[in-house]
């Protein structure tokens, strides 16, 4: 009897350590997808932080910029602070931030588009007293997201040029068209080659939102991000983002396998072959910030001629 339970024990025992082995065997096949991850995150921050530190973009003292405070939007539920870029999947985003303050387990596709934009749930660091910002910057879990500075911007002049987006296609082209066009005829849609002319020729800090550099939307010199995601690595980046602020499973940022995007790098060379080299010259350097800090080269082959 005695000999029977003894080998029962051992049983167990050999059952127990396996189930042990076979659990850090999954832990490690985890952690060589996530370790290459954290690298790459490491290195796309040591590349912004040298860049930033070679051209003297840091400063210590510096107060919070309030054009900044207003892009970035914090969730204190998931403790995660997230700046606005428009044209990076920035409805997608806020979606979610709304879903955790409202602490709302539910798909991210129920959320309608109104429903964001017009909500007043959503917090703004800019709300905030400026002693609890600085709190909040540093113990929240800091994340921005961006895209190849031309594509953005050929996106955004499709979006709100081409798709009649309202105040843009009223307001802003008619502005754009009483600048640029000499026969005053107002007719039409406002051309690329038009809404580049305007967008180079304005203040920088006045840009809207859509076209200014994403490096001034969200001060990353000043602001260390935990996470810089890419359009470009979308769902990877995204879903590391959701786990380690311990997003609820069901939440679930949209997959984008499952729409189309409008506007892809085809489009984007396409438009640019509409240019000419001074204008060329002028995005390069109103986006110089952009294509350095974030690592985006200006690889769009052109037939031009000069
Ligand atoms: C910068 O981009 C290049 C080309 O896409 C890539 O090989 C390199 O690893 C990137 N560097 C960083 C620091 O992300
Ligand atoms: C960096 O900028 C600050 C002020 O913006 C200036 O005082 C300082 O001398 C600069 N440092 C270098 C190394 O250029
Ligand atoms: C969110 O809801 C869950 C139950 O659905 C609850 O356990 C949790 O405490 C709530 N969190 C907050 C911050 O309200
Ligand atoms: C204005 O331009 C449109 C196309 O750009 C053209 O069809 C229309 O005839 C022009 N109107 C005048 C008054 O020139
Ligand atoms: C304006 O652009 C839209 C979208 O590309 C197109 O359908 C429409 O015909 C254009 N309008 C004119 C007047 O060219």
């Amino acid at each position: 009897m005695n000999h029977w339970l003894e080998k029962l024990f051992i049983f167990l025992l050999l059952g127990a350590l396996l189930e042990i082995l076979f659990s850090i065997h999954r832990h490690t096949e985890m952690t060589d997808h996530e370790k290459d991850w954290l690298k790459m995150q490491k290195d796309r921050r040591d590349s912004l932080d040298s860049i930033c530190l070679s051209k003297n973009f840091s400063s210590l003292e510096r107060k919070l910029d309030g054009d900044v405070a207003r892009q970035l939007f914090v969730d204190e539920n998931y403790k995660f602070i997230y700046c606005e870029v428009p044209k990076v999947g920035c409805s997608n985003w806020k979606k979610i931030v709304l879903l955790l303050t409202l602490n709302l387990s539910r798909p991210v596709s129920e959320v309608t588009e109104d429903q964001v934009h017009k909500t007043e749930l959503l917090k703004r660091l800019s709300s905030y007293p400026s002693k609890q910002q600085a709190e909040l910057l540093n113990s929240f879990t800091k994340v921005m997201f961006t895209r190849h500075p031309l594509e953005r911007l050929v996106s955004a002049y499709r979006d709100k040029f081409l798709h009649l987006a309202p105040y843009y296609s009223t307001t802003v082209a008619n502005e754009i068209k009483a600048l640029f066009r000499k026969n005053k005829n107002l007719t039409g849609n406002v051309t690329f080659q038009e809404f580049v002319n305007f967008v180079v020729t304005r203040n920088t800090k006045y840009l809207d939102i859509h076209w200014k550099p994403m490096s001034q939307l969200c001060d990353p010199c000043n602001i260390h991000y935990d996470i810089l995601g890419k359009y470009e690595t979308l769902d990877q980046d995204v879903s590391h983002v959701l786990s380690r602020i311990r997003v609820p499973e069901s939440i679930r940022y949209p997959d984008s396998k499952l729409y189309t995007k409008r506007t892809n790098k085809d489009i984007t060379t396409q438009y640019l072959k509409e240019l000419n080299w001074d204008q060329i010259q002028k995005l390069m350097k109103l986006y110089q910030m952009d294509f350095s800090l974030f690592n985006y080269s200006f690889t769009v082959r052109m037939e031009m001629s000069f």
